[in-house]
């Protein structure tokens, strides 16, 4: 390597998503054509604490990371840089591990450190830019709820992991005639269930942003019923809950093993509850992780690979400090603190959730229309 080679970095943090490996590779391959030398920070942010880990990355080698699933780098969620205080999206960060990574970065003399991450990386990138590390961003998360962009990467893969499970449920609820339940990740958003739940037809989709009712969701199972169709598919974010009700954790999370408290769980309990109420056989299938292994879909491809392409032309016009996001049909970089801070919820009154409820989707608020009237 030439001394005066241009030279950035890359770094892939929090949980994994589809299509982190087509960014790493569209980042590799646009700065090789400009003759620059990528390295690669190993396990996360972790990998920039002493001893630093990290590599240098061939764009020879990239094609098979276009559809590979996770990524080549590996990841870490917040680990070490956790302070010990607050939820997860308010944790604070440990300011003297984050001035020993910052240290570290700014002695691999990086034109920038391209971030690849959610809201907790996204805070760490955050700090290091304030300590003095030019840093770029990507957003990442199936979640789909950093604001700043109106799309993160990883999103659209998940959905349709979820559709096909719904495709798959609803034929077997048909033939038992029971009531599918499926859960599905999102954190305290609930994009993958609204999305994925009118994609799949879903009868009842719950959803963090509208907290439900035992009696409304019961009641779209029995107006099907009566109507001839004795089966429902519901779609239940892991972080939905009942009005008055609580969040549902994983059992480690409730055991206090889990460093950092972890939803889960919610599906079982609805298909427990609504068999409880009806009467009706009911069954619960939590898809976890599956959503966020394996291949990106083609539509997080080419969403990567622009994603990736602009971080290294933020860098190139000098946009440190920035994060690449999807605004409209296009990619531009915006304030990288634009997509930290509160996570971006769906609309419980947009166009999404009026078009469900318009072909009659319930998403278990709806009032009791009391008999004798309509
Ligand atoms: O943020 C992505 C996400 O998959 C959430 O939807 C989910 O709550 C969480 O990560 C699961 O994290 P872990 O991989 O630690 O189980």
């Amino acid at each position: 390597m030439a001394a005066d080679r241009r030279r950035i970095g890359v770094v892939t943090g929090g949980g994994d998503a589809p299509g982190l490996n087509t960014v790493i590779r569209a980042v590799v391959m646009a700065a090789a054509r400009r003759s620059w030398e990528t390295i690669g920070i190993l396990g996360g942010f972790e990998g920039l604490l002493p001893p630093i880990a990290q590599r240098p990355l061939d764009a020879r080698q990239m094609d098979a990371l276009l559809f590979r699933g996770g990524t080549v780098l590996g990841t870490s969620n917040r680990g070490r840089f956790s302070g010990r205080s607050g939820s997860r999206s308010h944790q604070r960060l440990d300011p003297i591990v984050v001035a020993e990574a910052a240290a570290m970065a700014r002695s691999l003399n990086l034109e920038a450190l391209i971030c690849i991450g959610g809201d907790g990386s996204l805070r760490i990138a955050r700090a290091l830019a304030q300590a003095g590390v030019p840093v770029v961003g990507v957003p990442k998360t199936i979640d789909n709820d950093l604001p700043g962009t109106d799309a993160t990467f990883g999103f659209e893969s998940a959905v349709s992991v979820a559709v096909d499970a719904l495709d798959r449920l609803s034929s077997t609820a048909e033939s038992h005639q029971r009531v599918m339940v499926l859960e599905v990740m999102g954190h305290h958003a609930g994009w993958i269930a609204a999305h994925a739940g009118v994609a799949g037809g879903a009868d009842v989709i719950l959803i963090p942003e509208i907290r439900f009712t035992w009696e409304a969701v019961c009641r779209r199972v029995e107006e099907r019923a009566r109507a001839g169709m004795p089966y429902s598919l519901i779609v239940v974010a892991e972080g939905a809950r009942p009005v008055g009700g609580r969040y549902v954790m994983t059992a480690a999370s409730r055991a206090g093993e889990s460093r950092e408290r972890r939803l889960g769980g919610i599906g079982p309990k609805v298909a427990a509850e609504l068999q409880r109420r009806t009467g009706r056989e009911s069954r619960a299938v939590v898809l976890g992780h599956l959503q966020r292994g394996g291949p990106p879909n083609a539509w997080d491809r080419q969403l990567c690979t622009r994603f990736g392409v602009a971080a290294v032309e933020a860098v190139a016009s000098g946009a440190i400090g920035t994060m690449v996001a999807l605004r409209g049909s296009t990619i531009v970089p915006v304030p990288l603190a634009t997509g930290v801070g509160r996570i971006r919820t769906v609309p419980v009154d947009g166009e999404l959730v009026r078009s469900a409820r318009a072909i009659g989707i319930s998403f278990g608020d709806e009032p009791a229309i009391p008999s004798g009237s309509g």
